[in-house]
């Protein structure tokens, strides 16, 4: 049998329920993911009462195959990790009432995580299968449909990444970045969720001419917070006050109707105009993430760059980090697209910290809709 801390990690928080196995923190024997985007595509969003559902539907055959992959039986775990938040509390329960029975009846202990944590060792795990070991301290963006946040992380790294330190450089102050794509991805009737689709739009724009340019986000005090709702609110008056965009939005809508939500599908029904519109607010969040990283870079000195999340697998937010930390002779790491957007291996390797330093919870663990890093 494998040698080595075997964890069993548990991931509730939002629409994804998923569950993996994770040796020591670094390789992963499974990760099997249920989402519930096809659930929750036609209201254009989560609707929590429906994620607590589905998640009770899928927690058990997503634990199951999970095991079954990894090739272990539950008595071979060493311990259990599972998400407490933040998240919607609803799906959080659904994940650690289960964790807490499994640890409860194996005589295991229960780890909780930090989903933010979880994120930050996406990056770890995916740095170790390709053999590379990020340096500390580090600027981290964590940046998904819930989140986006600036950490400088410190730590150790000598049995394995963490226990980590953090401290808070900047943070949205109303949406998040994917939030953002999915909003204007709805608005210009592509779908949900937005952000997969919005970055193959854009690169298919090419040069079209830009039917409006969305300059900078100026946020008045710390110049590490981020705002996307302007933006959003940008694209909605540009979109109103330019009715020739109506027929395409018509259009993709009943293609969306009728199942035909796949880029080939879209990208005919999609005018230059449309295009170029996807390209600038691309162009405008991405901007706006880089910029204000490479700036906290610069404030506090450090030379690595973490990147992770769901907008994390963002093909121009990659590249752009690429260039700007080439640039600066820094180093950049992102996980790859499995690892960015929300999965359980993140949470088994970041419990694995928890196990080292014997942080165990009992059955009084409870969910946490807020849980912030620092
Ligand atoms: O990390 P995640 O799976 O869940 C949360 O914790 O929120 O992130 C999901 C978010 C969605 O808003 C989705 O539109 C966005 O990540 N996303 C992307 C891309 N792939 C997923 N945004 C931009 N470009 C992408 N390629
Ligand atoms: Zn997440």
């Amino acid at each position: 049998m494998t040698q080595g801390v075997k964890i069993l990690g548990i991931e509730s928080s939002c629409d994804e329920t998923a569950a993996a196995v994770v040796v020591d923190g670094r390789q992963i024997l499974s990760s099997v993911v249920a989402s519930q985007i096809d659930v929750h595509r036609k209201y254009g969003g989560v609707v929590p009462e429906l994620a607590s559902r589905e998640h009770l539907r899928q927690i058990v055959p997503v634990v199951r195959e999970a095991m079954e992959q990894a090739g272990l039986k539950l008595e071979d775990l060493d311990a259990i990790g599972v998400t407490q938040g933040p998240g919607l509390v609803g799906s959080l329960l659904v994940g650690i009432t289960y964790g807490k029975t499994l640890a409860d009846a194996l005589g295991k202990p229960l780890i909780p995580v930090n989903h933010l944590e979880g994120h930050v060792h996406a990056v770890f795990l995916e740095a170790f299968q390709k053999g590379h070991l990020p340096r500390l301290p580090a600027v981290c963006l964590i940046v998904s449909g819930g989140h986006t946040v600036l950490h400088e992380v410190k730590g150790t790294q000598q049995n394995g990444p963490g226990p980590f330190a953090y401290r808070k450089l900047g943070g949205t102050r109303d949406d998040a970045a994917g939030e953002a794509y999915d909003k204007v991805a709805k608005l210009l009737g592509l779908g949900y969720p937005g952000g997969p689709i919005l970055d193959r739009l854009a690169a298919a724009a090419g040069n079209v001419p830009a039917p409006v340019k969305f300059g900078p986000t100026k946020t008045r005090g710390n110049a590490l917070d981020f705002s996307f709702s302007g933006l959003k609110t940008a694209v909605l008056y540009h979109l109103r006050e330019h009715p020739e965009y109506s027929g395409g939005i018509r259009q993709r809508e009943e293609a969306l109707r009728e199942g035909r939500r796949s880029f080939a599908e879209l990208l005919p029904l999609c005018d230059a105009a449309t295009l170029g519109l996807v390209r600038e607010f691309q162009n405008a969040v991405v901007r706006d993430l880089v910029e204000r990283t490479m700036a906290a870079v610069e404030e506090c000195g450090v030379e690595t760059i973490l990147v992770s999340g769901g907008v994390a697998a963002n093909a121009q937010l990659r590249a752009s980090f690429q260039a700007r930390a080439e640039e600066r002779g820094v180093k950049v790491y992102f996980p790859e697209r499995g690892l960015s957007t929300d999965n359980a291996a993140m949470i088994a390797a970041a419990a694995y910290t928890g196990f080292r330093e014997k942080h165990f919870a009992d059955v009084g663990l409870n969910a946490k809709a807020s849980m912030p890093l620092a």
